[in-house]
Protein backbone atom coordinates (compact mmCIF):
# COMPACT_ATOMS: atom_id res chain seq x y z
CA UNK A 1 0.00 0.00 0.00
CA UNK A 2 3.38 2.43 -0.98
CA UNK A 3 0.98 5.28 -2.14
CA UNK A 4 -1.79 5.20 1.37
CA UNK A 5 -0.38 7.47 3.97
CA UNK A 6 -2.69 7.39 6.93
CA UNK A 7 -2.90 10.82 8.77
CA UNK A 8 -4.36 9.79 12.95
CA UNK A 9 -3.15 12.44 14.97
CA UNK A 10 -4.97 12.36 17.99
CA UNK A 11 -7.47 15.08 16.88
CA UNK A 12 -8.06 13.34 14.07
CA UNK A 13 -8.57 10.68 15.73
CA UNK A 14 -10.94 12.00 18.55
CA UNK A 15 -13.06 13.48 15.88
CA UNK A 16 -13.24 10.46 13.28
CA UNK A 17 -14.71 8.45 16.57
CA UNK A 18 -17.55 10.67 16.93
CA UNK A 19 -18.18 11.27 13.11
CA UNK A 20 -18.40 7.12 12.98
CA UNK A 21 -21.14 7.10 15.73
CA UNK A 22 -24.65 6.34 14.63
CA UNK A 23 -26.15 8.70 17.16
CA UNK A 24 -24.32 11.92 15.38
CA UNK A 25 -26.67 13.77 13.98
CA UNK A 26 -26.90 15.44 10.31
CA UNK A 27 -25.62 19.01 11.86
CA UNK A 28 -22.97 17.86 13.92
CA UNK A 29 -21.67 14.74 11.26
CA UNK A 30 -21.51 17.93 8.64
CA UNK A 31 -19.28 19.69 11.28
CA UNK A 32 -17.15 17.01 11.80
CA UNK A 33 -16.37 16.21 8.58
CA UNK A 34 -15.43 19.76 8.15
CA UNK A 35 -12.88 20.24 10.86
CA UNK A 36 -11.41 16.87 9.97
CA UNK A 37 -11.02 17.98 6.45
CA UNK A 38 -9.18 20.70 7.65
CA UNK A 39 -6.69 18.91 10.28
CA UNK A 40 -5.82 16.95 6.79
CA UNK A 41 -5.42 19.64 4.91
CA UNK A 42 -2.95 20.95 7.26
CA UNK A 43 -0.98 18.03 6.66
CA UNK A 44 -0.75 17.65 3.31
CA UNK A 45 0.27 20.71 1.97
CA UNK A 46 3.52 20.36 4.02
CA UNK A 47 5.03 20.35 1.18
CA UNK A 48 3.66 22.61 -1.03
CA UNK A 49 6.12 25.16 -2.80
CA UNK A 50 6.55 28.92 -1.05
CA UNK A 51 7.69 31.66 -3.22
CA UNK A 52 9.75 35.19 -1.04
CA UNK A 53 7.59 37.85 -1.00
CA UNK A 54 8.70 41.70 0.44
CA UNK A 55 6.33 43.33 2.51
CA UNK A 56 6.04 46.13 4.81
CA UNK A 57 5.14 45.47 8.53
CA UNK A 58 3.76 48.44 10.58
CA UNK A 59 7.51 49.06 11.88
CA UNK A 60 9.65 47.94 8.74
CA UNK A 61 10.44 46.14 5.28
CA UNK A 62 11.16 42.07 5.69
CA UNK A 63 10.48 39.60 3.46
CA UNK A 64 7.64 36.68 4.05
CA UNK A 65 7.08 33.49 1.90
CA UNK A 66 3.49 32.73 0.57
CA UNK A 67 2.12 29.52 -1.34
CA UNK A 68 3.71 29.21 -5.01
CA UNK A 69 1.05 26.97 -6.25
CA UNK A 70 -2.40 27.53 -7.25
CA UNK A 71 -4.59 25.17 -5.74
CA UNK A 72 -7.75 23.36 -6.93
CA UNK A 73 -10.41 21.22 -5.13
CA UNK A 74 -12.19 18.73 -7.00
CA UNK A 75 -15.41 17.21 -4.84
CA UNK A 76 -16.91 13.94 -6.22
CA UNK A 77 -20.55 14.66 -5.72
CA UNK A 78 -22.48 14.11 -3.40
CA UNK A 79 -20.62 13.34 -0.14
CA UNK A 80 -17.69 15.27 -1.38
CA UNK A 81 -19.00 18.47 -1.25
CA UNK A 82 -19.06 17.80 2.32
CA UNK A 83 -15.42 18.33 2.72
CA UNK A 84 -15.21 21.54 0.76
CA UNK A 85 -15.89 23.96 3.66
CA UNK A 86 -12.72 22.04 5.58
CA UNK A 87 -10.19 23.11 2.84
CA UNK A 88 -11.49 26.26 1.90
CA UNK A 89 -11.42 27.80 5.52
CA UNK A 90 -7.55 26.62 4.87
CA UNK A 91 -6.89 27.36 1.45
CA UNK A 92 -9.50 30.40 0.55
CA UNK A 93 -8.16 31.29 -2.51
CA UNK A 94 -8.33 27.36 -4.30
CA UNK A 95 -10.72 27.13 -7.30
CA UNK A 96 -13.18 24.13 -7.01
CA UNK A 97 -14.13 22.13 -9.93
CA UNK A 98 -16.99 19.39 -9.40
CA UNK A 99 -17.46 15.61 -10.85
CA UNK A 100 -20.45 14.23 -10.37
CA UNK A 101 -20.27 9.99 -10.09
CA UNK A 102 -22.77 7.87 -8.03
CA UNK A 103 -22.61 4.24 -7.48
CA UNK A 104 -24.71 1.78 -9.38
CA UNK A 105 -26.37 -0.17 -6.46
CA UNK A 106 -26.18 -3.07 -7.79
CA UNK A 107 -22.97 -2.98 -10.49
CA UNK A 108 -21.12 -1.21 -7.44
CA UNK A 109 -19.66 0.21 -10.48
CA UNK A 110 -19.40 4.22 -10.64
CA UNK A 111 -21.65 6.66 -13.53
CA UNK A 112 -20.18 9.54 -14.53
CA UNK A 113 -23.24 12.55 -14.34
CA UNK A 114 -21.44 16.07 -14.55
CA UNK A 115 -17.68 17.04 -14.94
CA UNK A 116 -16.19 21.04 -14.49
CA UNK A 117 -12.78 22.52 -14.08
CA UNK A 118 -11.41 25.79 -13.61
CA UNK A 119 -9.21 26.44 -17.05
CA UNK A 120 -6.04 26.28 -14.14
CA UNK A 121 -6.26 22.46 -13.96
CA UNK A 122 -3.31 21.95 -15.40
CA UNK A 123 -0.89 24.07 -13.61
CA UNK A 124 -2.34 23.65 -10.34
CA UNK A 125 -1.83 21.32 -7.77
CA UNK A 126 -5.66 19.39 -7.93
CA UNK A 127 -6.43 17.64 -4.29
CA UNK A 128 -9.79 15.24 -4.99
CA UNK A 129 -11.97 14.94 -2.34
CA UNK A 130 -14.42 12.23 -1.02
CA UNK A 131 -14.52 11.24 2.18
CA UNK A 132 -15.27 7.15 1.43
CA UNK A 133 -12.38 4.67 -0.56
CA UNK A 134 -14.63 1.53 -0.79
CA UNK A 135 -14.28 -0.36 -3.92
CA UNK A 136 -12.08 2.36 -5.20
CA UNK A 137 -14.41 2.39 -8.28
CA UNK A 138 -15.29 6.26 -7.72
CA UNK A 139 -11.99 7.51 -6.84
CA UNK A 140 -10.52 5.97 -9.82
CA UNK A 141 -12.96 7.39 -12.54
CA UNK A 142 -12.13 10.46 -10.71
CA UNK A 143 -8.82 10.39 -11.36
CA UNK A 144 -8.81 9.13 -14.71
CA UNK A 145 -11.20 12.25 -15.41
CA UNK A 146 -8.62 14.67 -13.78
CA UNK A 147 -5.80 13.21 -15.68
CA UNK A 148 -8.08 13.32 -18.95
CA UNK A 149 -8.60 17.34 -18.27
CA UNK A 150 -4.84 17.83 -17.86
CA UNK A 151 -4.31 17.74 -14.27
CA UNK A 152 -0.67 16.45 -13.45
CA UNK A 153 -0.40 17.00 -9.63
CA UNK A 154 -3.22 15.04 -8.20
CA UNK A 155 -3.89 14.53 -4.50
CA UNK A 156 -6.50 12.27 -3.18
CA UNK A 157 -8.11 12.82 -0.06
CA UNK A 158 -10.59 10.55 1.63
CA UNK A 159 -11.52 10.04 5.47
CA UNK A 160 -12.06 6.55 5.77
CA UNK A 161 -10.66 3.70 3.32
CA UNK A 162 -10.90 0.32 2.57
CA UNK A 163 -7.91 -2.19 1.91
CA UNK A 164 -9.59 -3.10 -1.23
CA UNK A 165 -9.99 0.19 -2.46
CA UNK A 166 -6.86 1.20 -1.80
CA UNK A 167 -5.51 -2.02 -3.74
CA UNK A 168 -7.54 -0.83 -6.60
CA UNK A 169 -6.66 2.51 -6.67
CA UNK A 170 -3.24 2.17 -6.31
CA UNK A 171 -2.85 -0.61 -9.58
CA UNK A 172 -4.26 1.74 -11.76
CA UNK A 173 -2.46 5.04 -10.06
CA UNK A 174 0.06 4.46 -8.64
CA UNK A 175 1.64 8.26 -9.08
CA UNK A 176 -1.32 8.96 -6.79
CA UNK A 177 -0.83 9.61 -3.30
CA UNK A 178 -4.17 8.87 -1.00
CA UNK A 179 -4.49 10.39 2.33
CA UNK A 180 -6.99 8.87 5.07
CA UNK A 181 -7.84 9.17 8.47
CA UNK A 182 -8.30 5.43 8.52
CA UNK A 183 -7.37 2.36 7.21
CA UNK A 184 -10.50 -0.42 7.60
CA UNK A 185 -10.82 -3.98 7.71
CA UNK A 186 -12.88 -5.00 4.74
CA UNK A 187 -15.90 -4.45 2.83
CA UNK A 188 -19.49 -6.04 3.40
CA UNK A 189 -21.34 -7.66 0.33
CA UNK A 190 -22.91 -4.46 -0.66
CA UNK A 191 -19.30 -2.58 -0.52
CA UNK A 192 -20.12 -0.59 2.50
CA UNK A 193 -17.00 0.14 4.33
CA UNK A 194 -16.85 -2.19 8.21
CA UNK A 195 -16.63 -0.55 10.12
CA UNK A 196 -16.87 2.31 7.99
CA UNK A 197 -19.32 5.36 9.37
CA UNK A 198 -22.25 4.32 7.39
CA UNK A 199 -23.62 5.95 3.78
CA UNK A 200 -21.73 9.55 4.10
CA UNK A 201 -23.83 11.35 1.65
CA UNK A 202 -26.88 10.43 3.25
CA UNK A 203 -25.41 10.94 6.90
CA UNK A 204 -24.32 14.71 5.07
CA UNK A 205 -27.67 15.62 3.51
CA UNK A 206 -30.10 13.73 5.81
CA UNK A 207 -31.38 11.40 2.93
C1 LIG B 1 -20.08 7.07 -2.14
C2 LIG B 1 -18.83 7.81 -1.71
C3 LIG B 1 -17.89 7.57 -2.85
C4 LIG B 1 -18.26 6.17 -3.27
C5 LIG B 1 -17.22 5.23 -2.76
O1 LIG B 1 -20.79 7.82 -3.04
O2 LIG B 1 -19.06 9.18 -1.46
O3 LIG B 1 -18.07 8.48 -3.92
O4 LIG B 1 -19.53 5.87 -2.69
O5 LIG B 1 -17.46 3.95 -3.20
P1 LIG B 1 -16.50 3.19 -4.22
O6 LIG B 1 -15.10 3.38 -3.70
O7 LIG B 1 -16.96 1.76 -4.11
O8 LIG B 1 -16.70 3.77 -5.57
P2 LIG B 1 -22.20 7.33 -3.64
O9 LIG B 1 -22.01 6.56 -4.87
O10 LIG B 1 -22.99 6.67 -2.54
O11 LIG B 1 -22.86 8.69 -4.08
P3 LIG B 1 -23.30 9.96 -3.20
O12 LIG B 1 -22.03 10.64 -2.74
O13 LIG B 1 -24.05 10.76 -4.19
O14 LIG B 1 -24.12 9.47 -2.04
N1 LIG C 1 -19.98 4.79 0.20
C1 LIG C 1 -20.30 5.21 1.44
O1 LIG C 1 -20.86 6.30 1.60
N2 LIG C 1 -20.00 4.41 2.48
C2 LIG C 1 -19.40 3.23 2.33
O2 LIG C 1 -19.14 2.55 3.35
C3 LIG C 1 -19.07 2.81 1.02
C4 LIG C 1 -19.37 3.63 -0.02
Amino acid sequence: MANLHIIDHPLIQNKLTRLRDMNTKNHNFRLLLEELTALMVYEITRNYPLREVSITTPLEKTTGMILDTSVVLVPILRAGTGMLGGVLDLIPTAKVGHIGLYRDPDTLQPVEYYAKFPKTLGDAQVILVDPMLATGGSAIVGIDILKREGARKIQFLCLVAAPEGVAAFSDVHPDVPIYAAALDRELNDHGYILPGLGDAGDRIFGT
